[in-house]
């Protein structure tokens, strides 16, 4: 989709469409207004007779408005006017973007971000407008034969407003706006991607290519024998079980001096976690296939660095393996050396995200970090907790947390705290190890955030527990393609306080 902004009248965009909203009780917009100024009333007509009640999402499509330039209207509800906050934003132009899509318009125009939204300016308002627009637009296809998109899709959007004024910033809201939804696109697309395909291996040439045409991204990849001679202990006995060997990868974004410690983003990228000796049960397995969903989220991230030239330097570390039972994998009982030089006691194989993350939190310092957030599927326990809205947070510093905190507020990918106590760390005393790598069933969210600060003590650092957030089951099975949102968002608020 190509975006553009742009200043104008709406009766006079000669266009395929011109979307407006309109509220619940039949109140409109400023520009639904104008319109219906210019048509002589038959808006308001419409609106009267009951076909559109206004509802937040609902839109109706209306043609041949005399005395409008536009071949189409879209009247999208914005729910009640004294309620328009962020989410009904974001609903309305999700909404739109859909009706438009279907409409037959290969471009057209919109007045939403001109809405008045409480403590939201024009380019907050045009950043997530082409975020939800390209989230709602994006359709999986790399393994189906058959596409039946729309035979003319929207092909391109552009944002209005009436007033100049309004418009400073609006270009760089565009900019990285596109960035963050490219960032998504990317995540959601790998992690959509069966385990066949999605390999460790894979992931690896994946981080290759984001090079491509960015020149302030370096990449390098480990195999498992590199690893093996850094003592990697934790992440190779992951691998061991299975044919796919495993990699670690990093990729350095350098926006900003040299002298200018990095972010460090680490993403848990298991492609397939069958639980390994400690086995899953069959059910809802497949989507397993989905707790690499940090690693994508980290190369979505890092993409959309390159894509904005962020200022600031950034640095992605993946831990990539695939978690199989056979005759090599680790058994209950097994205990592993870990980069740290701490050993392990794998008490279940199941828990094997936090034993690859730990190799390469510890790997993490070798870039001497401002802070490292890792990003991880990480426990079941966290859907229990907090469900699907928000993703897990845990961190060893306040004032990380809180910035997580207000990132997921801004890019409404939001994160809840949950205590990372001294007192839970009990819960990993091993008898014949440095610790244990479960902590039984009571917090299993917090005690696996545990086991992983053992290895993040001399940084601070948040942990990301998105296990209830970086996919959608059922009918609607696929990728989110967060926390790219949130994360970015931090990187973009981080980058403003340090220029
Ligand atoms: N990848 C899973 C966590 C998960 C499970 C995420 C289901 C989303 C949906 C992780 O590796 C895992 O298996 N965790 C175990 C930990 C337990 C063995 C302590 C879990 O959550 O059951
Ligand atoms: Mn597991
Ligand atoms: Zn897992």
């Amino acid at each position: 989709m190509k975006f553009r902004t742009k200043t104008g009248r709406p009766e006079a965009q000669r266009t395929g469409c011109v979307a407006v909203g309109v509220f619940e009780s039949g109140t409109l917009s400023g520009a639904a207004e104008r319109l219906d100024k210019a048509c002589g009333g038959r808006i308001s007509d419409v609106l009267r007779s009951g076909d559109l009640k206004g509802e937040g999402g609902q839109t109706l499509m209306l043609h041949g408005l005399a005395d409008i330039q536009a071949t189409r209207v879209l009247l999208v509800g914005c729910g009640k006017q004294q309620e328009f906050n962020d989410q009904a934003y974001r609903k309305a132009t999700a909404a739109a973007a859909t009706a438009l899509q279907h409409s037959g318009a290969s471009e057209a125009v919109s007045y939403l971000p001109e809405v008045p939204l409480q403590g939201r300016d024009t380019p907050w308002k045009i950043r997530q407008a082409v975020i939800t627009t390209e989230d709602a637009l994006y359709v999986y296809e790399r393994t189906k034969t058959e596409h039946k998109g729309p035979e003319h899709p929207l092909a391109r959007l552009t944002f209005m407003s009436s007033q100049r004024q309004a418009m400073a910033g609006a270009e760089q809201a565009l900019t990285q706006g596109e960035a963050v939804a490219g960032g998504m696109a990317l995540a959601k697309e790998l992690a959509n991607l069966p385990a066949n395909i999605c390999t460790p291996v894979y992931l690896a040439e994946q981080a290759m290519a984001l090079k491509k045409g960015k020149h302030r991204l370096r990449v390098q990849v480990l195999d498992e024998p590199e690893m093996e001679k850094l003592g990697m202990g934790a992440l190779l006995s992951v691998a061991r079980g299975s044919e796919q060997p495993a990699r670690l990868i990093s990729l350095e974004y350098r926006g900003a001096d040299k002298d200018h410690k990095p972010v460090v983003l680490v993403g848990k990228g298991i492609t397939f976690d069958t639980g390994g000796i400690s086995i899953k049960p069959a059910e809802a397995m497949d989507e397993m296939k989905f707790d690499m969903c940090g690693a994508a989220s980290v190369l979505g991230t890092l993409k959309a660095c390159a894509q904005m030239d962020l200022a600031l330097n950034v640095v992605g570390i993946i831990a990539a393996a695939e978690n199989m039972p056979s005759g090599r994998a680790s058994r209950p009982g097994d205990i592993v050396t870990t980069l740290s030089g701490k050993t392990v006691e794998i008490l279940n194989t199941d828990a094997e995200g936090r034993l690859v993350l730990c190799d390469a939190l510890s790997y993490a310092q070798r870039f001497d970090p401002q802070v490292v957030i890792d990003i991880a599927t990480l426990t079941g326990a966290c859907i229990v907790a907090l469900g699907h809205h928000p993703s897990g947070l845990l961190a060893n510093e306040d004032g990380l947390a809180e910035a997580l905190l207000a990132a997921g507020e801004t890019s409404g990918d939001r994160v809840w705290r949950l205590p990372l106590w001294e007192d839970y760390q009990e819960q990993l005393k091993s008898n014949f190890a440095d610790l244990a790598n479960i902590g039984g069933r009571p917090a299993g969210t917090i005690t696996a955030a545990c086991f992983l600060s053992r290895f993040t003590q001399d940084y601070h650092w948040a942990h990301l527990d998105i296990a209830g957030t970086a996919w959608r089951s059922g009918k609607e099975k696929g990728a989110t393609g967060r926390p790219v949102p949130l994360l970015t968002q931090f990187l973009l608020d981080r980058a403003q306080q340090a220029g």
